[in-house]
């Protein structure tokens, strides 16, 4: 059995062979034509505490009230689904895009990778974008530095 470590690796190859095959461009069109602006590296403080709120009420019930994931969260489930990782910067979030993170809260993980099982809901109908965009700005709020700059320049938006 693969280790958790290799599992959200191989999510991130998976996303890249996506990204390959050109689903990625559909994607992107797809969220350009949702009203998506790309999130911006410099942190607003009213869009945080409104995220906040918005991660209290709709993700900490899986992801932990201090943002820590659930218990043993590398390690796969009896069902082969993985736990919910942490959202703080010893989790895996920090590596993607926000363009990636914005999709997976979204419409949920399969909608980045295709046929793959998740326990991880998509939000369609129950959070607006700017709802999924605030509570993405609190999460990497509690990021140092270092993580805040990689995944910004992951991003393309410093
Ligand atoms: C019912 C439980 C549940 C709720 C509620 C939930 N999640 Fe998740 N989430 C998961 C699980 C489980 C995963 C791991 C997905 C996998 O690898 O299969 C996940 C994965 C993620 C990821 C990908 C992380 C990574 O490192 O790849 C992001 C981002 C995320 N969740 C954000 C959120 C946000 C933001 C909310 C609230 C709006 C939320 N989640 C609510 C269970 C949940």
């Amino acid at each position: 059995m693969p280790s958790a470590f290799s599992a959200a690796e191989s999510l991130e190859d998976r996303q890249a062979s996506f990204v390959v095959l050109g689903g990625g461009a559909a994607l992107v069109a797809a969220l350009a034509g949702g009203g998506w602006v790309a999130l911006h590296y410099q942190l607003d403080s009213a869009e945080i505490a409104a995220g906040q709120t918005v991660y209290s009420a709709h993700c900490a019930s899986c992801h932990g009230a201090k943002l820590e994931g659930q218990l043993d969260w590398q390690t796969r489930l009896p069902n082969g689904r993985m736990p919910a990782p942490p959202h703080d910067a010893s989790g895996h979030t920090w590596h993607h895009s926000d363009d990636q993170l914005f999709t997976i809260v979204k419409k949920g993980v399969s909608a980045v990778v295709p046929d793959y099982e998740s326990d991880m809901p998509g939000f369609v109908g129950v959070l607006t974008d700017d709802e999924v965009r605030a509570a993405l700005e609190y999460i990497k709020s509690t990021w140092p530095e270092g993580e805040r700059k990689v995944q910004a320049r992951r991003s393309g938006t410093n």
